[in-house]
């Protein structure tokens, strides 16, 4: 539904890749490597999967990831992610380079929005923007590792994404034949990276702050920045895009509380692991010091219970929300999340299990 609802240019950005998307393909692959292996003869009538993390106990075991110019996809589209996430009791994360602003989503959904930061070149915009995550009253605050450049993403490119602010001819004739879409961006434009607004000009135009966001982003990051942000921050501060163990410990040493194992739902880098895949080192290399979540490929209940099979406390899906929310909107997005609910519950009471902790031992590679 969300492929007829929008023209290949915001289609292809939601559920493309980088390079030959070999690295899109293995993240599913590598989920079914596994089998969970069910356990009869257990009375399974109340089954229970809410975990604790941070302090919070969520009624599921997965969140929504951040994801960029969610509001180009779908108008309030960070806005309805957020709300249905809230309703439903799980964790939803503000993309750095969302279109709802950190205090609008602050508003949206106080105890449920967790927010990501993209540094910006300028120090003090990205100081600012963690002032105003903490003054917003945000607990969690998500650092995205995986960006040092922008990675090459053909379909991206193919498609005329990000480039010329005149869409070409072809472009053009593909927006008609999706009049719903179009008749939402004809009457109020494109919308603009609203936390990165008071950067540009109160007044700004959607196109000036993502001419600003492009000069800013990415920026060099490294350990030393990861411990300024752990000085700035407060609250609970999560590291995402860890794919070596390595680079696990370090966060772990240098303060973080948490970190997610991803490799950026295949956008970053093609020839890297699975996280399904690198989690068992990281596992091993920061044991409990730190929470462990993974992200990448989750599109079903069973991968969820794999990924907390595999010793992940938490999980995170990007497209499958993102597909969710672009096809219907806040309904859309709540069926999403209810889908892998669902989906969780009838695993569950496979395998025998009432509670997450009965997992243990479910899991089995080919
Ligand atoms: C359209 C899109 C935009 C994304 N934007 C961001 C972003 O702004 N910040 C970020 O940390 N990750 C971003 N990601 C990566 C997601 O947070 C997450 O790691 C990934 O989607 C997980 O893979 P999945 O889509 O297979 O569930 C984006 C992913 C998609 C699909």
């Amino acid at each position: 539904m969300a492929k007829r609802r929008l023209p290949r240019i915001a289609f292809d950005y939601l559920d493309g890749g980088v390079e030959d998307e070999t690295c899109l393909e293995r993240n599913r692959k590598a989920f079914e490597r596994y089998r969970l292996v069910p356990r009869y003869l257990v009375d399974v009538s109340t089954r229970d999967q809410s975990t604790t993390l941070f302090g919070h106990t969520y009624s599921s075991p997965f969140g929504i990831a951040p994801t960029g110019s969610t509001g180009f996809l779908r108008r309030g589209g960070d806005e309805m992610l957020a709300q249905a996430a809230a309703a439903a009791n799980i964790p939803f994360v503000l993309s750095g380079s969302s279109n709802a602003s950190i205090e609008t989503i602050a508003a949206v959904a106080p105890q449920h929005a967790w927010v990501q930061l993209y540094a910006a070149r300028d120090p003090t915009v990205t100081h600012d923007l963690v002032r105003r995550a903490r003054d917003a009253a945000f607990k969690t605050l998500v650092v995205t590792v995986d960006v040092p450049v922008r990675s090459k993403r053909e379909r991206d490119i193919r498609s005329g994404f990000g480039a010329a602010p005149r869409p070409s001819p072809r472009v053009l004739i593909d927006m008609l034949l999706h009049p719903a879409w179009l008749a939402v961006i004809a009457r109020h434009g494109i919308p603009p990276f609203e936390s990165w607004l008071p950067y540009v000009g109160a007044n700004a135009r959607a196109l000036d702050v993502a001419k600003f966001l492009a000069s800013q982003f990415p920026a060099p990051q490294t350990w030393q920045d990861l411990e300024t942000y752990r000085r700035l921050w407060p609250g609970t501060l999560v590291v995402k895009g860890i794919l070596h163990p390595d680079d696990a410990r370090r966060a772990a040493e240098l303060g973080a509380d948490g970190v997610i194992v991803s490799n950026h739902g295949g956008r970053q880098l093609d020839c890297a692991p699975a996280p399904i895949e690198a989690l068992p080192a990281i596992r091993e290399a920061v044991r409990d010091r730190i929470v462990l979540a993974i992200d990448s490929g989750v599109r079903r209940g069973a991968d969820v219970l794999k990924a907390v099979a595999l010793g992940a406390r938490f999980v995170f899906v990007g497209r499958a929300t993102l597909y969710g929310v672009v096809a219907g909107g806040l309904a859309g997005a709540t069926r999403a999340i209810d889908i892998l609910r669902e989906e969780i519950d009838l695993v569950m009471a496979q395998l025998g299990c009432r509670s997450l902790a009965d997992l243990d031992g479910s899991l089995r590679t080919q």
